[in-house]
């Protein structure tokens, strides 16, 4: 196994940010350079080892999901060392980058769901409703929703994303007309990536996009697409409702941590080299199934 890349320093370029998985470096005014790291998260809290490869891997999948989709995307270049010639001094970080236009982020997690698990399954259990959205009574872990339902969170800065209601959505788009677009567009890309996978044996559970916009208000799809980190991916030889299937995504390594007894709260408990290279081993198959696609 290649070492795990956890974090960067490129001296050419100034750091905006780091998120939990990704370092953003300002290029101009219009151009943010994304790299992926092999951090990992769960439960919003940052392990100390990395999944050696994961960055490499979510940033195939994502550029292959950004090519086949019909809307815009934030990609620029997915081969930035052409642009920047220094990046060929930093070998670490091949196929990681991506040159993407620097947009003003919605804050807000559009997430489509079209099986009951997570934070909806412990909302419906709750209340029987997920995001103000009322389901039918009975409802199984992992089952089937009657139709795909949007299931919008507020990206919390600091803090676990807050499930919240349509109304509340809209609100904080702001432009409702933008806010019930944006809404079908989650549904329909949903809708259109787990048909695909179906016929590769793959049921996509649920996803979650981002979306930004640019000076003249138009929205662009940001940062990741329809990755092991962002959604959930089952097979349909071993899905049965009831239990948490086998899964190609992170909740191996939440599953993982819920034998453990641990608050959930920093500092993160070290995972094991069997969990690591059982993750990467997951993620690496779903990666296979989609560049096929
Ligand atoms: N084109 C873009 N323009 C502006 N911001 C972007 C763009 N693409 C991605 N981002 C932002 O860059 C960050 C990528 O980092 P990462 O995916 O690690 O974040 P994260 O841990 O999920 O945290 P956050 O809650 O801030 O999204 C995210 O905050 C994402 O919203
Ligand atoms: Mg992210």
């Amino acid at each position: 196994m290649e070492q795990a890349l956890t974090k960067t320093d490129i001296k050419e370029l100034k750091r905006l940010f780091s998120g939990k998985v990704r370092d953003v470096y300002e290029v101009d005014n219009n151009k943010l350079l994304i790299v992926a790291t092999d951090r990992i998260s769960a439960f919003d809290v940052v392990f100390n080892e990395g999944i050696p490869e994961k960055g490499k891997v979510l940033t195939r999948i994502s550029n292959k999901w950004f090519s086949m989709v019909g809307y815009r995307h934030h990609i620029i270049s997915t081969e930035p060392e052409k642009e920047l010639s220094f990046l060929s001094s930093y070998p670490e970080l091949k196929d990681r980058c991506v040159l993407v236009k620097r947009l003003k982020r919605i804050d807000i997690e559009f997430v489509a769901r079209g099986y009951l698990f997570g934070s909806a399954y412990k909302d419906y259990q709750r209340s029987g409703e997920v995001c103000g959205i009322k389901l039918p009574k009975g409802l199984k872990l992992a089952e089937k929703l009657p139709e795909p339902i949007f299931t919008p969170a507020i990206k919390a800065s600091s803090g676990h994303d807050e499930n919240v209601n349509i109304e509340k959505y809209k609100e904080i788009v702001g432009d409702r007309g933008l806010a019930e677009k944006l809404m079908s567009i989650i549904l329909e890309i949903y809708k259109w990536a787990h048909d695909l996978l179906i016929e590769k044996g793959i049921i996509l559970a649920d996803t979650k996009l981002e979306f930004g916009l640019d000076e003249e208000g138009n929205y662009y799809i940001i940062d990741e697409m329809i990755t092991p980190d962002s959604s959930r991916f089952w097979s349909v030889d071993t899905y049965k409702p009831g239990i948490s299937p086998p899964n190609f995504d992170k909740q191996f390594i939440r599953d993982y941590l819920e034998t453990l007894d641990w608050n959930k709260q920093p500092p993160p408990p070290p995972l094991p080299k069997d969990i690591i290279e059982k993750t990467i081993e997951r993620y690496k198959a779903i990666e296979r199934i989609i560049l096929s696609l």
